[in-house]
């Protein structure tokens, strides 16, 4: 079976992590401070705050931006949000006792659709959560100017919170995600481009931001000061959220082969672009001069995506939507919304192998296999 997904974990891993755990420190220290100075190089964005996952960084940063509502939450208080994502997206949300508003999805894209999120910004927006599906940035100016316009006519601006989970590497305007202005959240999780075991990290626009996510990610308490001698006060609560020196050692040994492993993806991507492009009822993901996408996964749109499924699955290969709509959870019911695109779109999407285990004869397999049963 050729896998939907797998591990790329650098040979020097292990070594790396015996040298951690023989070393009497495992939490978080030395190595967590030179692993996100090392991601900040490699973002272009020093403002590295290293997390246990990305699903704390999207809580983080909810509270950063929109506190969690204070006692008994605020109850008109929404985020706006897409639906087709992974659940840790929109259950920050619920976790920061704020309400979800979903805004339909852009077909071309599967990100959110920026017209619908203009015509749902209200008074009582809190936040807008954009995800960066498959690795396709938002158009981010567009969100920009979308974010101008609220602000001429509601007085305020609200904050971006970017889900890249899928992201690592991609671009937008030529610049790697992290450094658009708003908060950004990275995933370490397993079966990422770039793997600590478990992690992730949240990016931030301000020194000042940075400085309150790094207390906020430890109970609040400043690690710096000399805790024996002078105990700091705790100005504000937190969470217990910090990556571990061993994730941290994991990070940096792979931090060093990540950009073949993105070339990798980026380059199977391409050949399914040229290879699969202008095949009748398969429609393909929109791709504009402007971004790149770093290619976590490869979805498509196909008409019967059930018997789609069933020919692949004969062929020995794996395929899945990998993300289920999150607005039908009986959750979350409270907030359905008439959301037609997705309505539309989301029982058509299916995603084929595209990372960088994917042979060359392998990704040969895939378009081969689908080019025959059409
Ligand atoms: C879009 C999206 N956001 C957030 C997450 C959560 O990441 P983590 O597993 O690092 O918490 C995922 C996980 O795959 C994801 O796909």
């Amino acid at each position: 079976m050729i896998p939907l997904f797998s591990v790329s974990m650098s040979a020097d891993a292990p070594a790396a992590v015996a040298q951690i755990l023989g070393s009497g420190r495992i939490g978080q220290g030395a190595k967590v401070e030179e692993f996100e100075r090392a991601l900040g190089a490699a973002i272009g964005n020093p403002r590295v705050a290293t997390l246990n996952s990305a699903t704390a960084g999207l809580h983080l940063a909810l509270r950063l931006v929109a506190g969690d509502g204070g006692p008994g939450g605020d109850p008109e208080g929404e985020v706006l949000s897409t639906p087709l994502t992974m659940e840790a997206t929109n259950w920050a949300i619920l976790a920061n006792r704020l309400r979800i508003r979903w805004v339909d999805i852009d077909p071309a894209t599967l990100n959110v659709d920026l017209d619908d999120l203009a015509r749902k910004i209200s008074p009582r927006t809190r936040a807008i959560m954009v995800v960066h599906f498959a690795g396709y940035p938002v158009d981010l100016d567009r969100l920009e100017e979308i974010l101008d316009e609220a602000e001429a006519r509601f007085g305020f601006r609200p904050a971006v919170i970017e889900d890249s989970a899928h992201a690592w590497g991609a671009t937008y305007r030529g610049r790697p995600l992290g450094n658009h202005g708003n908060i950004s959240v990275f995933s370490f999780q397993a079966i990422k481009h770039l793997t600590s075991g478990d992690g992730g990290a949240i990016v931030l626009p301000t020194d000042e931001a940075h400085e309150r996510a790094r207390l906020l990610r430890w109970f609040g308490i400043d690690r710096t000061a000399d805790r024996l001698r002078n105990p700091p006060d705790v100005l504000e609560w937190g969470f217990k959220f910090h990556m571990n020196d061993i994730n941290a050692s994991i990070g940096l040994a792979n931090l060093a082969g990540v950009d073949r492993v993105l070339a990798r993806h980026r380059e199977n991507a391409a050949f399914y672009d040229r290879e699969l492009a202008g095949i009748p009822g398969l429609e393909l993901t929109e791709r504009a001069g402007d971004r790149e996408s770093s290619f976590w996964i490869y979805p498509m749109k196909v008409e019967d995506r059930e018997s789609f499924m069933k020919r692949m699955d004969d062929a020995g290969i794996m395929v899945s939507n990998v993300h289920e709509r999150n607005d039908l959870h009986t959750c979350v019911r409270e907030y359905s919304a008439l959301l037609p695109n997705l309505e539309r779109v989301a029982p058509r999407v299916v995603c084929v192998p595209v990372g960088s285990w994917v042979t060359d004869e392998q990704r040969g397999h895939v378009v081969d296999t689908i080019r025959k049963g059409w």
